[in-house]
């Protein structure tokens, strides 16, 4: 009997084993190893470094590039101290696939063969608009550009193409997307994020983290994905200074019905890595927030994914935050609050010297440490690292390839937004003399903006010479071409620094030109060295600007820049205005496509365009920001004013509204109700429109926002041609957060907007 019974058991046992999941296999593989390691080496997998402390840089070695691998230095971070992961470029350079080859895989060769578990390193990049250190990388416009296509197609191949770009680099983790709000125009990471709508940036982010990812939980296995890390968990973007990494306030159920929802939407999707937000919200540093990386991220939306630290963030709570005494209680903070590994990025010593003590004496659980590791340990394995610790570039004969430089020039086409078209003043004809001018004419670096080929995007002009800046991408059109900068930027400067050059040139040029295409707005920057004073247009570029505008010659005035300089004292003198956002390597040949009227502009603004540096609001603003005065009454200026509204943007063909429906009257909680509205190309040429539904809640018990963003969708019309835009929506998809942090749908009116058409629909609960 006692036999039978042990047969038994072992039947079920074989079957359970040979039944078990890849899910269960990977469980059981990181217990394996778990159990094997020593605290020691667990730390050491929560460690993450820079590639300059492994190596000597800035000197030419023989290979003939300036950097070379420390062999003492890298066994000391390895095999000393355990560390489980590499970061960053070095010295802010961009290297080739085969140079990327060369460093990882010695890396990997020590971790993989001399240390006692023989863990392979994970190494990360920032490639947030394609990969930002590979020279030769295929550079798609940045994210809020992408925003402005409306199409989230756009975001998906973005990711597909600097995902296999960044493993064709040897790396397998991309520290993207970002899916911060970008609600303050003045922030210098605005341009990094999808703009300001949260349902806008969750469709987007969710797309890209697919490029990146996969479709499913195991795709990531293959060697053309990475693992994203959508970043910056959580409120990073709305520092009330509008400065980087300064004190915002955000109250919790702002936080929630904005902030959190791109990034619910993202894990949901399948994210693997977060990186958490290096400022302080509501007065607590995010790093030492238990409350917002345990309870909220990992307790109740379920991130099962690692938590990264930013960039020397836990020692931060010492130096800069001074709410630890040294760095071992800022270790102990971060540490316990939730994070799994620590951007350490330097003295990583000290960050496992502290970490082991406090776990030895108690302070922090083992426990903690073997959650983090496990973690860790996931995205090491779900990524094939084991198997395949290095990806060669030779393997990969589509990087760089036309096929996916035509997704990037698509993009940067399907974005580039016309705000402004008096006289349909564009497109123009080959024959018509032009005055290019200002300092963004020629320039790759202000296409391109930070974190390309170096951090704050300054070495730009060093890798792009085979691309066309704006000027070049026009003399392909024209051979009526005059080009006098007037204005340059001081490239070796501080980003806001310029001068005069050729100034009062140019103004005698405008006045033998038919048009006058004048490139304004900024130099590339990011993160705190793109702090700004004053959102206003800098005062020689709006001075350059008044003396062209006085010669009477039509000037089309064209934007590029991260965010929206205030343009009030020049717009109403210029006949044409487009912003180009920052729109890669491409943004030059798509916007002389635009121009010359090759392509018929598309793009939409993703946010609010203030017009005055003192008058930010967003589009989704409570009824008393707009102040509708009493006829005659308080009509003063700081009424609401942006110069351009969140979605607004122009074609050369013109779109009617018509006939916007619901499926019914009136809809409860269960029941799904249909919007749809008739959209017709009314104009003389094809083109596309990017409808988009809004919703207005009528009344509320907290003041609802006067309209949201439920539903969008980019058709494409010949002349002449209807379609009927169908949208789908449930009750939830209407709902707020209350201030008891509910979400909640009230019950009552809904107004939906598209276009200039209007709908009533009533939700009885
Ligand atoms: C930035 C992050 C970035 C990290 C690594 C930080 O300074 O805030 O967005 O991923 O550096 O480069």
């Amino acid at each position: 009997m006692k036999n039978a019974y042990f047969l038994l058991a072992l039947a079920i046992a074989v079957l359970y084993t040979s039944c078990q999941s890849p899910e269960n296999e990977l469980d059981n593989r990181v217990e394996s190893l778990l159990k094997q390691m020593t605290l020691e080496e667990k730390v050491g997998q929560m460690t993450q470094i820079t590639l300059d402390v492994i190596g000597n840089g800035e000197t030419v070695f023989s290979s003939g590039y300036p950097f070379e691998l420390d062999t003492a230095r890298l066994r000391k971070a390895l095999v000393d101290y355990h560390v489980g992961s590499i970061l960053n470029t070095t010295n802010n350079y961009a290297m080739t696939p085969e140079q990327w080859y060369t460093i990882i895989s010695q890396i990997q060769e020590v971790a993989t063969t001399q240390t006692r578990m023989k863990i392979p390193v994970i190494y990360g990049v920032d490639a947030i608009h394609g990969v930002t250190y590979t020279d030769g990388a295929i550079m798609f416009p940045q994210q809020l550009t992408v925003a402005a296509s409306f199409n989230p197609v756009h975001a998906y191949n973005m990711g597909v193409v600097t995902a296999y770009e960044t493993r064709a680099s040897g790396i397998p983790w991309n520290f993207s997307p970002v899916l911060d709000l970008g609600a303050d125009p003045r922030y210098s990471r605005i341009y990094e994020s999808f703009g300001e709508d949260p349902y806008l940036i969750g469709a987007m982010g969710v797309q890209l983290v697919k490029g990146y990812e996969g479709m499913n939980a195991d795709s990531l296995s293959s060697p053309v994905k990475v693992a994203s890390c959508v970043k910056h968990f959580l409120g990073y973007s709305v520092p009330v200074s509008g400065k980087d990494r300064t004190p915002a306030y955000i109250p919790d159920h702002i936080l929630r019905e904005y902030h959190l929802e791109p990034f619910k939407k993202a894990i949901e999707a399948g994210a693997s890595t977060l990186m958490v937000n290096s400022g302080l919200i509501n007065g607590v540093t995010v790093h030492a927030s238990h409350d917002i990386i345990t309870k909220l991220l990992k307790e109740e939306l379920g991130f099962e994914g690692l938590v990264v630290s930013d960039w020397n963030d836990i020692i931060n709570l010492h130096t800069r935050d001074k709410i630890a005494v040294d760095n071992r209680e800022a270790v102990k903070l971060a540490i316990n609050a939730g994070v799994d590994m620590s951007m350490v990025p330097y003295h990583y010593e000290d960050f496992f010297n502290d970490l082991v003590a406090l776990v030895k004496e108690g302070e922090v659980k083992e426990s903690r440490i073997d959650d983090a590791v496990r973690r860790i340990l996931k995205v090491k394995l779900r990524l094939g690292l084991f198997e395949t610790p290095v990806t060669k570039y030779t393997d990969y004969p589509g990087f760089g390839s036309e096929k996916s430089a035509r997704m990037a020039y698509e993009a940067a086409a399907d974005a580039i937004t016309l705000l402004k078209n008096q006289d349909s003043i564009l497109p123009l004809t080959a024959n018509l003399k032009v005055l290019v001018t200002g300092p963004n004419a020629h320039s790759m670096r202000t296409l391109n903006g930070g974190w390309s080929y170096s951090w704050q995007g300054e070495k730009t002009g060093q890798y792009t010479e085979e691309f066309n800046t704006f000027l070049e991408a026009i003399r392909l059109k024209t051979a009526h071409v005059t080009y006098i900068p007037g204005v340059s930027y001081i490239n070796d400067g501080k980003y806001f620094e310029e001068q005069e050059d050729q100034f009062a040139e140019a103004v005698a040029a405008a006045r033998r030109a038919d048009r006058v295409l004048l490139f304004v707005g900024e130099n590339s920057y990011t993160e705190k060295p793109g702090d700004l004073n004053d959102l206003t247009l800098s005062p020689l570029q709006t001075r350059l600007a008044q003396e062209l505008i006085k010669t009477g010659k039509p000037v089309i005035l064209v934007l590029n820049q991260g965010r929206p300089r205030t343009i009030a004292a020049i717009e109403p003198g210029v006949k044409a205005v487009i912003n180009t956002y920052l729109p890669g390597n491409y943004g030059g040949d798509a916007l002389a496509d635009i121009l010359y009227g090759v392509v018929n502009p598309s793009g939409k603004l993703p946010f609010n365009y203030p017009s005055y540096p003192n008058s930010i609001v967003n589009y989704y603003h409570k009824p008393s920001e707009e102040q509708n005065p009493a006829a005659g009454a308080y009509n003063y200026e700081s009424d609401y004013n942006p110069q351009y509204e969140f979605g607004d943007g122009l074609s050369y063909t013109t779109f009617h509204y018509s006939n916007l429906k619901a499926s019914a009257s009136s809809f409860g909680a269960k029941d799904e109700l249909e919007i749809s509205v008739d959209v017709t190309n009314t104009g003389t040429r094809a083109g596309k429109e990017s409808v988009l539904l809004f919703s207005s809640d009528l009344y509320a018990s907290i003041s609802p926002d006067v309209k949201r963003l439920r539903r969008f969708e980019k058709i494409s019309l010949n002349p002449g041609e209807t379609q009927t835009v169908r949208f789908r929506l449930r009750a939830g998809d209407l709902a707020f957060v209350n201030t008891s942090n509910q979400w909640v749908t009230e019950p009552g009116d809904f107004e939906f907007t598209a276009g200039d058409q209007k709908i009533k629909v009533t939700y009885k609960n």
